[in-house]
């Protein structure tokens, strides 16, 4: 009987814990308070889901419970007293109440660590990801209805960190056979045949092998992908990462909020230290997936600021600082640095501006060498690495380069105007892009996590560079950046920022250079590898207005599906042929994960490809859509719940090398080139815009340059229920290729699907049939 009681007790306190309202209890609670030290940040993250307060709680309700004479620790509270060290000096009541205080303790931490085993097991389920849209089983709500108990409430940016499973490894088996079933319809029978034999060969030896060592390291390391991922793919990376790696992010499509450039770099600059001050008292609410709530890992927000890419000779490294308090600021091929604290506060958008106004005005020159300095950062990674240990290790410019590498991050001030606007919008809106995405190649440092460039005519935008986190996560910063300045900041009618001048300002300050004439080759011979990559990049951005995804949910279609199936549909038209394709998704459903491929090109999308070109029938065509939009949303659930095929043998593959083992079968899957390279921006905070009442003030995205010499690179963003944005690009180089072409033909492959599926235009002979029943029912 006791023992229920206990048990019932203890549930009892874990609901306490858990809901945290006692009455009279906020008054102890310090989560409420304003302004949380980073200590106090990671006292409430370390206990989470409970709150600090609860302890007292319960070390009130076991001294509550003993002063009833009874014992909730059936005698432990006693053995703690036998064993307390300061036996003698205290009295016995004293002893009763430090021992019942440090069981209560005990107790506390205990039922943390069980509330967060619990949470961790709940969101080792995905099952609730498989179900059909629109109809949840009785399982899933009695999951989501627990996981909104064991998550606690009101809870930090990393107060899940501790909760969220371990990214599972796949068994070998599984993988080649999905392998072999996305390769089917992109090889000829023999080559499949071959391909076949080497799989199985790998599955049944080499491939155990490397799974277990694989598996060893899963059981100590957080993700089994990521540190390797962030190595070998990123930083290992010897080629530019302007084009190639980083990627871009725009402004506004149809406003400029200010035609003022400065005014513009006071608001942006502003609202990006207010998102990094929400970030450092981690006050940014956790991302989730809609709907359920299940959290999402944050640990890529860790190094949005205060981080650059340091170049080496075989690997760089990513390197992020605890603290910094300026940006620094390339303007006309000089560069300053801005301090963005003034008497232990942040300066406001006004005295930004200021700041601003005043690098424009400098009419100082660069001096030799300093102008394309930034050129380095755009080539070859080695000759970077070389220049930099022989030029930048002492004296001004080991001190300048410092700088540029210890701020916050790296703003450009261009002379130029962007943005769709004169007489070309849509051309200047392709060269708006290529502009962000390279610029000059010497005006954006793209060692930095991220650039933000100002226009003369007030537009903005982003470079970011991609090792230290994925596209969501700068998305997440720039769509709070974006709706801070234009609805929360705003500009006096004058198009200035808002707010005064403190008169003591002291003025940003020039970098000083000294930089040989050998360096000065250096960065030349960079800058010729960088503009030759920047000119053949072909560009194109295409908005498609009154289509998007309200449409596409009139046909019960997942609106990313049916753009992926439109691409496939469009390459096909445009190339002739099918190719591997790639969609980005994420495994941030786990610990410290990152991105999983969608193989998008499957059996099922080549099948009605080619039915709908081969002119087969409306009905036949539908239903292989249908089928081939559901296998690419199987396919993409599986790549985020830890089932997908290229992290694992990527994974694999680098544990072959450290065996100094030969796979051909791994060396041949992962020497294959993805001629069409996609990736969906989700909009992730929709309640900071608002499409009905400001319905020009829609973000346009962001996109990426092309990855294979003769292929596609497509990024695009759904906005609101009307609108689809894509970012197309390719090369010059390649004779088959052609962004606009491309754009054209995606366009068309969309309204084609579209009115395939489309319900309100039924077929003349059905509409006859209605027609009848019609005039039945009138009768
Ligand atoms: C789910 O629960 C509802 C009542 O809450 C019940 O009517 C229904 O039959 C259940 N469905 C299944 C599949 O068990
Ligand atoms: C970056 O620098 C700022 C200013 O010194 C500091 O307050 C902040 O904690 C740093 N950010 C991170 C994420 O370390």
């Amino acid at each position: 009987m006791f023992i229920f009681n206990v048990y019932f007790y203890f549930i009892f306190l874990m609901s306490v814990i858990l809901t945290d309202s006692p009455a009279g209890f906020h008054s102890v609670s310090f989560v409420y308070s304003v302004h949380l030290s980073p200590v106090q940040n990671n006292v409430i993250t370390g206990v989470y889901p409970a709150s600090p307060s609860s302890w007292l709680f319960v070390v009130i309700a076991i001294l509550a419970t003993m002063y009833t004479r009874s014992d909730p620790s059936m005698g432990l509270i006693a053995k703690i007293q036998e064993h307390l060290p300061v036996s003698d000096s205290l009295s016995v009541q004293c002893r009763t109440v430090v021992s019942a205080v440090l069981f209560s303790t005990l107790l506390w931490f205990s039922l943390i660590f069980t509330m967060r085993l619990c949470l961790k097991q709940l969101l080792s389920y995905h099952g609730w990801m498989f179900e059909q849209h629109g109809k949840v089983s009785n399982t899933t709500k009695i999951w989501a209805a627990m996981v909104r108990i064991f998550s606690g409430r009101q809870p930090l940016l990393y107060s899940y960190q501790g909760s969220l499973p371990n990214l599972p490894v796949p068994a070998v088996k599984d993988t080649v056979k999905r392998y072999l079933e996305s390769a089917r319809l992109l090889m000829s029978d023999a080559e499949y045949e071959r391909m076949t034999t080497l799989a199985k060969e790998f599955e049944s030896s080499l491939g155990n092998r490397l799974q277990w060592y694989l598996k060893l390291k899963a059981m100590w390391a957080s993700n089994y992908v990521s540190d390797w991922w962030e190595e070998y793919v990123y930083l290992r990376g010897r080629g530019p990462l302007m084009v190639n790696s980083n990627y871009y992010g725009m402004d506004f499509l149809y406003v400029t909020p200010t035609p003022i450039q400065a005014a513009r770099a006071g608001n942006t600059l502003h609202a990006c230290l207010l998102y990094r001050r929400k970030l450092n008292r981690e006050e940014i609410k956790p991302s989730r997936v809609p709907v359920l709530n299940v959290p999402l890992c944050a640990a890529q927000c860790e190094r949005i600021f205060n981080t650059t890419r340091i170049p080496g000779e075989e690997t760089d490294s990513l390197i992020h600082w605890q603290d910094s308090e300026y940006v620094a600021v390339f303007h006309r091929g000089r560069y300053f640095r801005l301090w963005l604290y003034h008497a232990g506060r942040m300066l406001s958008p006004r005295e930004i501006e200021h700041q601003i106004q005043h690098i424009l005005d400098d009419p100082s020159p660069p001096v030799p060498g300093e102008a394309k300095l930034a050129a380095l950062t755009a080539g070859d990674r080695i000759p970077w690495a070389q220049a930099r240990k022989e030029f930048f290790s002492s004296g001004v410019n080991k001190r300048s380069l410092d700088c540029i590498e210890k701020a916050a991050f790296f703003v450009a001030l261009d002379d130029d105007e962007q943005g769709m606007m004169g007489d070309d919008p849509a051309g200047n809106l392709d060269r708006y892009a290529k502009s962000l995405l390279h610029g000059k190649c010497y005006d954006r440092w793209f060692d930095k996590s991220f650039t933000v460039v100002l226009y003369k005519n007030g537009k903005n935008g982003l470079n970011a560079e991609h090792s230290w986190a994925d596209a969501p996560i700068m998305a997440h910063v720039w769509e709070y950046v974006m709706t801070t300045d234009c609805f929360q900041l705003g500009y006096t009618e004058e198009g200035h920022c808002k707010g005064d001048v403190a008169s003591s300002l002291p003025p940003p300050t020039r970098l000083t250079w000294d930089i040989p004439a050998e360096c000065q080759e250096r960065i030349e011979r960079s800058l010729a590898v960088a503009q030759t990559l920047a000119d053949d990049v072909d560009f194109h951005v295409l908005p498609i207005q009154d289509f998007g995804k309200g449409a596409i949910k009139k046909c019960k279609i997942s609106p990313d599906a049916f753009i992926q199936i439109a691409l496939q549909l469009a390459y096909y038209r445009n190339r002739g042929s099918f190719t591997l394709t790639y969609e980005a998704s994420m495994t941030r459903l786990f610990r410290e994960g990152r991105t999983e491929t969608v193989r998008s090109c499957t059996s099922e999308s080549c099948t009605f490809v080619r039915a709908l070109e081969g002119g087969e029938s409306k009905e036949v065509c539908r239903h292989l859509f249908r089928t081939a939009a559901e296998k690419h949303q199987h396919l993409y659930r599986m790549a985020m719940t830890g089932g997908g095929i290229d992290r694992h043998l990527f994974c694999l593959y680098i544990v072959s090398k450290y065996l100094g083992e030969e796979s051909p079968f791994l060396k041949e899957v992962l020497s294959e080139t993805w001629r069409l390279s996609t990736s969906q921006t989700p909009l992730q905070q929709v309640e900071l815009f608002d499409f009905v009442n400001h319905p020009d003030y829609t973000t346009c995205g962001g996109g990426f340059g092309p990855v294979a010499d003769d292929g596609y690179g497509v990024s695009y963003i759904i906005i609101g229920e009307n609108m689809i944005n894509l970012h197309i690009s390719c090369k010059h180089s390649c004779p088959q290729t052609d962004s606009h072409k491309f754009g054209a033909d995606i366009k068309k492959a969309l309204m084609d699907l579209l009115e395939l599926m489309s319900p309100e235009k039924p077929d003349p002979s059905r509409a006859e049939q209605n027609h009848l029943k019609n005039s039945k029912k009138d009768l």
